[in-house]
């Protein structure tokens, strides 16, 4: 196809597509596509558009800001239009915004507003006299829908307005929103009822996959009773149509109006005079939007003078002096291809998704974790689905739900299976109660082999260059059965295995290391059911070597502190075990070292203090603070409280806990302090 043509026939796609998502997410409350890939549709057809005019049509989708409003409410006619807002995608964009901006008010100083762009629904509230009338929806902007009845249940939303003398008329606009813990809980909820559903052998019902759908649906929906159980709530950011109000001079000084009639207005709003401090503020909080129990997409950036709003008026869609900018997408939608299981070293059967690979907050996800059995019933996610693919505090993949829009018609509930993916083919069992499925052959392959990995990893042995694909590769061979023949390892066998001379000198490198690790390491190592850092810790403390653990009765473990019953019970079982006496023997015979307990004699300065620490010192690693803290007998924690004796602070501090510092009156110290405090006890 030459260009032309293809460029056509993009376009065209292009414009089909936005329509109709745009009618899905205005008119049917669940978008097959996340915001930021609609986004991207847009922002590429405005590409194509501006580098061919000819293109152009006269009634672009681009100009409608949403659909024709669903018909089940009462339409309304906003006063004044609800616009929407033009993107700014990156700091390019935001700095051709300023440059508009700077042309249509050539010479002016301009200070700018930075909000938080609440991802909800945008809604319209109207008071006569001091009470409320209407609460609308935006609609295509022109007309909306009447939701006064499910609004009113909105707790945040004032029923009368807190002043003596109210204006004739005023009109707000905020976002309705429902915050992260509300969806969780209204999650677990619907979950639950499904769990009723599923064992009454009926069909579950969709559950919303984001807070977005559900707080959309929440307040679209025609019984206000049901919008009342949906804890729902407001920022309002937006003067509308208004009657009688005092004058105001800047757009700052309504939202402290709005804030003293008793409107939620959002705290995180800074006025600042240059776009550089405007993309400081989108910056930090594109970091730290997951610190906010609810979802922001963006940062919406205003011209606070109104005499100068004034003068840059609106194009055909969106006001001039107000630009939306996004963050790239942390939600996406891709193809499930295929659900498997995998076995740890436990036997615990994890089903987890294999995903057509896409990106998400800046990296490729190809599979991500369904979790249990039960999560991927009560999601009924199935092989063949488009599926909701987020990262779960901008790291760990999570596959939120199905797009039941595209599902292919022959699809089928996935169902767990019942036989171990290893070659020996063991069942898979779920125990009466228990929300895991295992696999209880000792000798499965799969386990083994995760058990050996868990052994060499950072929090075990930590055997530098001995990761996964080095343990399958040995395991696999028949060269290592267990983690005592990583001991027994010669440079000939890796070699005939096909690792390099560089690479084969490295490792036996770091297993000559890991040889003298201290005994916590090595126990935590061993992979002993219950048996964590801390208990291990106290065990090798107390007993001194590997061989005083194995033969404590049980009674003698459990005395030692932090180790109860349970734990006890456990290693001493473990040690009974014949195939784990044989490993014990193969580590000894490969001169693993037994009894390297680190004795402290440090004062105990810190005795009954908690400490916590955040950021990076200069001087201590993070682990290197926290051994510090406790060998001087205090407690290194990981969040602040009331019981906090000081917080410290290193570079790059983590907000939530100084901010939590600051609300305690807890004492914030710097390095050079917590030396001190390391070797007083006191502050300085
Ligand atoms: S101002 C004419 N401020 O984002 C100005 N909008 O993409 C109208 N939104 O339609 C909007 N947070 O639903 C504004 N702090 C904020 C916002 C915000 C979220 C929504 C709103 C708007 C959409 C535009």
């Amino acid at each position: 196809m030459p260009t032309a043509k293809k460029v056509i026939a993009r376009v065209t796609e292009l414009r089909e597509l936005i329509a109709y998502h745009n009618d899905r997410y205005f008119g049917a409350d669940e978008p097959e596509i996340s915001d930021a890939e609609f986004d991207e549709l847009v922002a590429e057809l405005r590409r194509l558009e501006s580098a061919h005019p000819e293109l152009v049509v006269e009634r672009s989708v681009l100009d409608a800001p949403g659909a024709p409003s669903a018909t089940t409410f009462a339409p309304v006619a906003h006063r004044l239009p609800m616009t929407s807002l033009d993107n700014a995608m990156d700091a390019d964009e935001l700095r051709a915004w300023g440059d508009r901006v700077a042309k249509g008010l050539p010479g002016e100083a301009i200070r700018y507003v930075c909000e938080l762009k609440i991802d909800g629904l945008a809604l319209s509230i109207r008071y006569e006299n001091g009470e409320l009338v209407l609460g609308a929806t935006r609609g295509d902007g022109k007309t909306g829908e009447d939701v006064t009845g499910n609004v009113r249940t909105i707790a945040d939303v004032p029923a009368r307005l807190k002043v003596r003398s109210a204006p004739r008329a005023l009109e707000v606009r905020g976002e309705v929103y429902m915050s992260k813990p509300a969806f969780e809980r209204f999650r677990m909820q619907k979950m639950q009822e499904n769990e009723v559903r599923i064992a009454e052998d009926k069909k579950p019902l969709a559950i919303p996959a984001n807070p977005r759908n559900a707080g959309a649906g929440s307040l679209r929906q025609k019984d206000p009773a049901i919008t009342a159980t949906r804890e729902l709530s407001l920022w309002v950011y937006q003067l509308g149509d208004v009657d009688g109000t005092p004058q105001f001079a800047s757009h700052h000084e309504t939202l402290d109006y709005l804030r003293a009639l008793g409107f939620p207005v959002n705290p995180e709003v800074r006025i600042v005079d240059s776009l550089d401090a405007v993309l400081e503020f989108c910056a930090h909080w594109q970091l730290h939007r997951n610190d906010l129990p609810y979802i922001i997409d963006g940062v919406v950036v205003k011209v606070d003078d109104l005499a100068q709003r004034e003068r840059l008026g609106f194009t055909a869609k969106a006001p001039r002096w107000a630009v939306a900018v996004k963050f790239p997408p942390e939600e996406r939608t891709t193809l499930l291809r295929d659900i498997k299981v995998s076995i740890g070293r436990t036997g615990r059967a994890t089903p987890f998704a294999e995903l057509e690979p896409v990106v998400v907050a800046g990296s490729t996800v190809s599979m991500a974790t369904l979790h249990n059995r039960e999560q991927v019933q009560l999601k009924d996610v199935r092989p063949g689905d488009t599926v909701v693919v987020r990262k779960a505090g901008d790291v760990i993949p999570e596959v939120v739900g199905p797009v039941l829009a595209k599902r292919p018609s022959n699809s089928k509930p996935w169902k767990f299976p019942s036989i171990c993916p290893c070659e020996l083919r063991s069942t898979l069992v779920q125990a009466e109660g228990e929300a895991d499925t295992r696999c209880v052959e000792l000798e499965c392959p799969n386990q083994r082999d995760q058990r050996i990995i868990h052994f060499t990893s950072r929090g075990g042995m930590d055997i530098e260059g001995f990761g996964e694909k080095t343990v399958y590769k040995l395991s696999d061979a028949g060269v290592i059965e267990d983690a005592g023949d990583i001991y027994s390892l010669r440079a000939e066998t890796l070699i005939e295995q096909g690792f390099g001379e560089g690479q084969t000198t490295n490792l036996l490198r770091s297993i000559e290391v890991s040889r003298t690790r201290p005994l916590e390491k090595l126990l935590v190592a061993l992979g002993i059911k219950h048996l964590g850092p801390a208990a291990a810790e106290s065990l090798a403390r107390r007993f001194g070597s590997l061989d005083a653990i194995a033969s404590a009765s049980v009674d003698e473990l459990a005395a030692v502190d932090g180790v109860g019953e349970v734990i006890a019970e456990s290693a001493h079982r473990w040690f009974a075990d014949k195939r784990h006496k044989s490993l014990v023997g193969k580590l000894r015979k490969g001169r693993v070292q037994f009894d390297n307990v680190v004795v402290v004699d440090a004062p105990q300065t810190l005795a009954g203090k908690t400490i916590v620490v955040t950021g990076t010192l200069t001087g201590f690693g993070r682990e290197e603070a926290q051994r510090a803290i406790k060998d001087r007998g205090g407690k290194s924690a990981g969040s602040v409280s009331a019981k906090t004796f000081a917080l410290v602070v290193g570079a790059e501090p983590g907000a939530a806990k100084v901010n939590k510092a600051i609300a305690l009156g807890v004492p914030q110290i710097d390095e050079q302090a917590f030396r001190r405090l390391l070797e007083t006890g006191e502050l300085a």
